[in-house]
């Protein structure tokens, strides 16, 4: 555990000539690992049996163990959830134009493009950060074909409002629920609703498979489908019977992801703890709010999140950003600058033109913060009394900052 450098002068702080807080660097997202005895005992027994992927048996128990927990039909271990919502589009048959929000990882637009679907970039209701359903209707034409909502930060979308939405105009919705393991929505687990939900596990998730994810489902048919689709469209040794491409989980990411299972719950206790400590830290801080959990649902708790109002801290989003980094904590920019506003989609004269104003105001606003199994509350204490500092005097600190350029980017 760092032992506490005390600030409280800028001059202590880092960026100003000061000893960094920390002396390691501090990660969002530092991947969480199970019991490494379980782990290698697992691993050992894949290499004994020769079994490394194709539908092993830890495969098998890893699909059916989240299938019992989601309390869902069906579920597709994959190698990434870029593949897997891939898959799950090609499978649902997206086609034409598709809804998706631009606040989100740029996997989600770039598996619409990368099967021919044109991405149409939808804003965001400013008080949840998901797709804003009251946007979605103006956006629809005859080539529209579906819905992706996405669950930022493990909060759920409005799923009513879109069901409604995409039942009303006969469109297809799937769900990016890379954040959302472990989370509810209205006492449901996601992972149920709309046509498929697709789950990251990658490395940086709270509950990881090193890389992998899963499609889960309740429709029986649309589960052969992308079962076929994970694996080539093969039906049996020689059988192929659809298009399909590779898309499997293999037998040591299961192994980590059965191991990783059995840590669920202190994962989610650990972030929750974590979670509630900034909270009591950085509570009455000005201009710093923190994005907050429904905690009548099932929540992962797997990021911090703080929203800035400059307006009322006089430094900026990204000059508070500097101080930390020089701090030795690597906090975030969520989903910095928008998808809309990268490329390809920047230089395409079909979004050239795009302006997503909640969008483009929440990507300058966010800061996610470090949390899970790597970071103690020493740490929290530390790492929010550098924000307390910068805020307490963030006309000095712009000043400083101003001069020197850093932050401007
Ligand atoms: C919202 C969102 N969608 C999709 C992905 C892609 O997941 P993967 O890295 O498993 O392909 C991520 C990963 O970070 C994500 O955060």
């Amino acid at each position: 555990m760092a032992r506490r450098v005390i600030k409280n002068r800028l001059d202590d702080l880092a960026i100003f000539g000061g000893r960094p807080a920390f002396a390691e660097r501090l990660h969002v997202g530092k991947p969480n690992i199970g019991d490494r005895q379980r782990l290698w005992e697992r691993i050992t027994g894949a290499l004994d049996r020769h079994w490394l992927t194709n539908n092993g048996p830890y495969v098998q128990e890893f699909e059916h163990k989240l299938s019992q927990l989601l309390r869902a039909k069906h579920c597709v271990a994959v190698c990434n959830a870029t593949i897997g919502l891939g898959i799950a589009m090609r499978a649902t048959e997206l086609s034409g134009e598709v809804i998706v929000p631009s606040f989100t990882f740029v996997a989600t637009a770039h598996a619409l493009l990368w099967h021919g679907i044109t991405p149409i970039f939808c804003d965001i209701d400013p008080a949840t950060h998901n797709i804003d359903p009251k946007r979605i209707e103006a956006l629809i034409t005859p080539r529209t074909s579906g819905i992706v909502g996405v669950h930022v930060w493990g909060r759920s979308c409005d799923i009513s409002a879109l069901t409604e939405i995409a039942d009303d105009h006969g469109l297809t919705l799937i769900f990016d629920a890379a954040h959302a393991f472990g989370a509810s929505y209205q006492g449901r687990m996601i992972g149920n609703f709309g046509r498929a939900e697709v789950f990251s596990f990658h490395a940086t998730k709270f509950f990881n498979t090193s890389e992998g994810g899963a499609i889960v489902t309740n429709d029986d048919a649309l589960a052969a489908k992308i079962r076929l689709m994970t694996n080539f469209g093969f039906a049996g040794y020689d059988r192929v019977v659809s298009i399909g491409t590779n898309g499997k989980m293999g037998e040591l990411s299961a192994a980590m992801g059965l191991t990783s299972l059995e840590s669920l719950d202190s994962f989610v206790t650990v972030n929750k703890s974590n979670y509630e400590c900034y909270e009591e830290e950085l509570r009455r801080v000005p201009g710093i709010n923190m994005v907050r959990y429904d905690h009548q649902e099932k929540c992962n708790y797997q990021y911090v999140v703080i929203e800035l109002d400059e307006e009322l801290l006089h430094v900026s989003r990204n000059q508070l950003k500097e101080v930390l980094w020089a701090e030795n904590v690597l906090v975030r920019r969520y989903f910095h600058p928008g998808c809309h506003r990268m490329e390809p989609y920047r230089s395409s004269s079909a979004y050239r033109e795009l302006q997503l104003p909640e969008t483009e105001r929440l990507t300058e606003r966010v800061l996610s913060l470090p949390t899970g199994m790597g970071v103690g509350r020493e740490d929290i204490a530390q790492i929010s009394a550098v924000i307390r500092l910068v805020v307490s005097q963030g006309r000095e600190v712009h000043r400083r900052l101003s001069d020197t350029h850093a932050g401007d980017a």
